[in-house]
């Protein structure tokens, strides 16, 4: 079965394309590579050892849409591609709802004339804002995303479910990420942050690697047992294998239109501290780092309830944040 992943070049659809290619599925990415290197397709093909179909541009592109479609006789969709620097999205809001939501639209319509109703939409536990109460289920109260960025996924979640509404014959899952992080075990792809990275993971990564000089913790007074902001990091194989979880889940559905969300996380949260104290005892390394201020639109705590996703799908996360965080310097020394 062919699945169209948009931004398939990505860090979450490159490894989404390595599970969908080794449950069965033939993934065919679509991908501008604004924010994404050619050499990615390179890792995929020595990982799965053949070459992973791909198509360069917008996938806001009905034209691209439609030929794709056809040439692949397409038969669910995986949405991927979107801006996703928080800060930039501040900035420049208008770039982004143009980019996150013009593209999604134009999707939609292209599947709907196509007649292709399931649709996997990358969505993230940022519409959560700052939870009141933890752990966070599906039916946590969306707040309003602190970020443009933030936004564009509630938007974006509500497009859907409008969608659903209308009875338009569409079926979609909304998959709220926590935090991915990691790399695939084999080195051959990871994350590649364009720039100085926003995210940790990358950033302890570089500085452990000797490319920068320190980390900053962004605050050490958060009402936290160590003081500094607790997350739900999910290793990028695990997220990229719940996307074959849900592709399943759909594909037994026998409703002709559909929208429902998952919460996609570990359900552990951990501070910046302990994921440095982990990453130097995976690493070997001593990491250097300075406390400063805190950073504008953070929360203090934020993980999920996964029992929603284990119950309806049987899928579950299995990865530990070692085995995320020793993934993810193995890539980092590959790619010095
Ligand atoms: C994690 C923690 C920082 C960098 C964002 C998006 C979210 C998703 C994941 C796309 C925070 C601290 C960070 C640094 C630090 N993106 N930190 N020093 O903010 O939880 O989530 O990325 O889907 O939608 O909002 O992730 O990795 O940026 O920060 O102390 O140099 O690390 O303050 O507490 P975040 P992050």
């Amino acid at each position: 079965m062919h699945i169209l992943v948009t931004g398939g070049a990505g860090f979450i659809g490159s490894h989404t394309v390595v599970a969908l290619s080794e449950a069965g599925y033939t993934p065919v990415i679509v991908d501008d590579f604004s924010n994404a290197d050619k050499s990615v397709l390179d890792g995929l093909t020595a990982i799965l050892g053949k070459k992973v179909i791909c198509y360069e541009g917008d996938c806001g592109d009905k034209q691209l849409l439609q030929k794709i479609f056809n040439e692949q006789a397409i038969q669910g969709v995986i949405h991927f591609a979107a801006f996703k620097a928080v800060g930039e999205s501040m900035s420049e809001p208008l770039k982004y709802y143009r980019n996150n939501l013009g593209t999604l639209v134009a999707l939609l319509e292209s599947m709907v004339s196509a007649g292709i109703p399931d649709l996997i939409f990358s969505s993230s536990c940022t519409v959560y804002g700052d939870p009141a109460k933890l752990p966070v289920t599906e039916a946590s109260p969306v707040q309003q995303p602190e970020s443009v960025y933030g936004n564009t996924k509630k938007v974006g979640e509500e497009i859907l479910l409008d969608c659903q509404r209308a009875g338009l014959p569409l079926r979609s899952l909304l998959l709220r990420y926590f935090n991915p992080v990691g790399a695939h075990p084999s080195g051959l792809i990871g994350e590649l942050p364009s720039g100085v990275p926003s995210n940790l993971v990358p950033f302890v990564m570089q500085t452990g690697a000797g490319l920068r000089p320190q980390l900053t913790v962004f605050g050490d007074d958060y009402d936290t047992p160590d003081g500094t902001c607790i997350r739900d990091y999910i290793h990028v194989m695990d997220l990229a294998e719940a996307h074959v979880a849900a592709l399943a889940y759909l594909k037994k559905l026998n409703t002709p239109n559909h929208c429902d969300v998952f919460n996609v996380g570990t359900g552990k949260g951990a501070s910046v501290m302990e994921l440095i104290r982990t990453y130097e005892a995976v690493s070997g390394r001593k990491l250097p780092f300075t406390i400063g201020a805190r950073r504008s639109g953070d929360v203090p705590m934020v993980y999920a309830d996964p029992a929603k996703i284990q119950r309806e799908m049987g899928w579950s996360a299995s990865r530990s944040l070692e085995a995320a965080l020793t993934d993810a310097w193995r890539w980092q020394q590959n790619i010095q």
